[in-house]
């Protein structure tokens, strides 16, 4: 949500700006916006819609050149999707410009203080309130922009990351930063300021993580961080691992896709060094004592969307493996309920952007009952981590697509990896018992490459079904949240309906929704063993085909019980049940790309929704 870029330095700033924009265009947006402070004068442009819009703009009515600028591309909230609302907004003397990213709480008591003092007030943003307080303040603090942001935001509540500028002071970019992304990348002669990393990556690797609470003031040769009183802050630096063509497309037709591919690999990178040759994990970056570990008696996993589904997943395991209590909870849903939380408590936290805003409340809410929270991030430097007891990254590289694929992957294998280390630590499982499921956790990379074999199938096969109403997943254990996640993946791409059952619970209501030719997705486990499970899910399959639905079965390479009651077979390769998500979802990934693809939407950015939600 909101993509946010500041720079100060010897380019030209328009053209840092605008490129730093286009990467953070994934973030989800509907509006766009600049402004540059040139010989005393403030410039702004902006317009509704995508970026092309503000560029063609900018082709008519040009900005003046300018080696200081600010630009903004909004998600609406507070007002729609307008050229007014549209950011930068400024000061009424034409001084001050100021972009937002979040939501001010108290704006409409501060709006009323403006009004009544006389101010005339252009947008329906919270936003603007902060450029006219600003334009207020500065006189009394000597015209310091830092200092009349620290005064400001010490006014303020909500969520907000705001970065101003100020035309009698051409050599400074001001930003701050509350419960809303944003970091400093810091380069020679030059410095920027982001939502992510992604939008500076082509000029500097350095970044700098700014805290709760923080304001910083950013020159060419300088970059000054104070807390909201003007005292020092601590900072952490640290240097980006991948670099910019890891955030462009490669030749793929969409970021989707490159990132589909990209799986293997991200599978694999996440076990990187975490397994030693004996094959025990060493997990000792997490920073959790093995003593908490030792004496947890539950864990409970708070994520939303993919990342929650990653969570169900992770539940399986940890009961399995570490015969630990564990509950999934939607992290928007988590502290509303009063849940039973404490020191015995280990909270996982999931999360591909480590900065959506329901995650984050949780796992403050978990903190503040005394609980350890383990972050699983695929973000460096971002909130969720920082706020955590400990973390483990997970390593997608950058995710640009807005629907989660890799990031999904490697959740799941990090939430594999951190159960069988607790499972280890806590004496659950003998070495040997967990080298031999270390093994077939990295024979995984090779299977998910395998299973991409299938991309071309999946493909015809939303061609032939691109009319259908609704599409139904079913799935059990495992094969639940892996049904949970192809359904979110086809509504959220193909905005069509689409949802994931439990296939225990279709007699129980939703078998009524079955009708002749209605597709049904059916998720089948490992027949190895002959388990139970797999012998209820071909009888749910049976179930399904006798009402006339067409049944599109995942199964494993070799099993033969299910052909007589597939109308399309899809092979996955064989794998223990519990592993096999990271193969099952990636059919479905390629199959709502497809979907969306063949209905003509945008599958890297579809509508209404944003890369991450920061705001509750
Ligand atoms: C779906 C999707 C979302 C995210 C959810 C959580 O494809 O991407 O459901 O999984 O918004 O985001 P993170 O993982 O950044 O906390």
């Amino acid at each position: 949500m909101c993509g946010i870029v500041g720079y100060v330095g010897e380019k030209q700033a328009l053209q840092v700006v605008v490129d730093g924009l286009r990467r953070l265009e994934y973030r989800g947006y509907d509006s766009a916006g600049v402004a540059v402070v040139s010989e005393g004068e403030l410039d702004t442009r902006k317009k509704a819609g995508k970026l092309a819009n503000l560029e063609s703009l900018l082709g008519s009515d040009p900005l003046p050149q300018s080696t200081i600028g600010i630009g903004h591309t909004r998600w609406a909230t507070h007002g729609g999707p307008t050229d007014l609302n549209a950011h930068p907004h400024v000061s009424e003397d034409g001084k001050v410009a100021v972009i937002h990213n979040g939501i001010i709480e108290n704006f409409a008591e501060l709006r009323a203080e403006l009004m009544a003092a006389g101010v005339h007030l252009s947008s329906e943003t919270d936003t603007e309130v902060v450029a006219h307080l600003l334009a207020a303040t500065l006189p009394a603090v000597d015209g310091d922009l830092a200092e009349a942001m620290r005064t400001v935001c010490r006014r303020l509540s909500g969520a907000f990351t705001l970065v101003a500028v100020d035309a009698d002071q051409p050599d400074v970019v001001v930003g701050a930063r509350r419960n809303s992304p944003l970091v400093v990348g810091r380069g020679e002669g030059e410095n920027f300021l982001a939502s992510d990393v992604a939008a500076f990556i082509a000029h500097t690797r350095f970044a700098i993580e700014l805290g709760q609470d923080q304001v910083v003031e950013l020159r060419r040769e300088s970059v000054t961080v104070t807390d909201f009183d003007g005292g020092p802050a601590d900072v952490t630096e640290f240097e980006v691992t991948w670099d910019a063509s890891a955030a462009e497309k490669g030749g793929y037709d969409t970021f989707m896709a490159k990132e589909i591919a990209e799986q293997p690999k991200a599978v694999s990178d996440t076990m990187l060094g975490r397994i030693g040759v004996d094959g025990q994990l060493k997990l000792d970056e997490m920073r959790l004592a093995e003593n908490d570990l030792r004496e947890i008696d539950k864990v409970v996993v708070v994520a939303c969307g993919t990342a929650y589904h990653a969570g169900m997943v992770a539940k399986y395991a940890l009961e399995h493996w570490v015969r630990i209590p564990c509950e999934v909870e939607l992290a928007s849903e988590f502290r509303y309920r009063d849940p039973v939380v404490g020191p015995g408590t280990l909270i996982i936290a999931i999360s591909q952007s480590g900065e959506t805003m329901d995650t984050i409340m949780a796992l403050r809410y978990a903190r503040e009952q005394g609980s350890k929270v383990l972050a699983i991030c695929n973000t460096q430097g971002s909130t969720i981590p920082r706020e955590s007891d400990a973390v483990l990254y997970t390593h997608a590289g950058p995710e640009v697509a807005v629907a989660s694929t890799k990031a999904f992957l490697t959740q799941l294998v990090a939430c594999y990896l951190v159960a069988l280390y607790v499972a280890q630590v806590r004496g659950n499982k003998y070495g040997d018992e967990i080298a031999m499921i270390v093994r077939e956790l990295q024979a995984m990379p090779q299977k998910v490459d395998l299973v991409l074999d299938t991309s071309e199938e999946m493909k015809e096969l939303a061609e032939e079904l691109k009319d259908a109403r609704s599409v139904l997943f079913i799935g059990r254990h495992v094969g639940f949240p892996v049904a949970l996640e192809g359904a979110l993946k086809l509504k959220e791409l193909a905005y069509m309906h689409a949802e994931g059952f439990a296939a225990g619970e279709l007699k129980h209501g939703p078998i009524a929704l079955l009708e002749d030719g209605l597709p049904v997705i059916c998720i089948v486990p490992s027949p190895a063993g002959r388990s139970v499970l797999h012998e209820k899910i071909v009888s749910n399959i049976q179930e399904v085909r006798a009402r006339g639905a067409r049944t599109i079965v995942i199964a494993e390479e070799g099993d033969e019980s299910v052909v007589p009651y597939a109308d399309h077979l899809v092979r996955i390769p064989a794998c223990p049940t519990l592993l096999q998500p990271l193969v099952a979802t990636v059919p479905l990934q390629v199959f709502a790309a497809a979907m969306a693809a063949a209905k003509g939407h945008d599958v890297d950015q579809p509508r209404n929704l944003a890369k991450s939600v920061t705001v509750e």
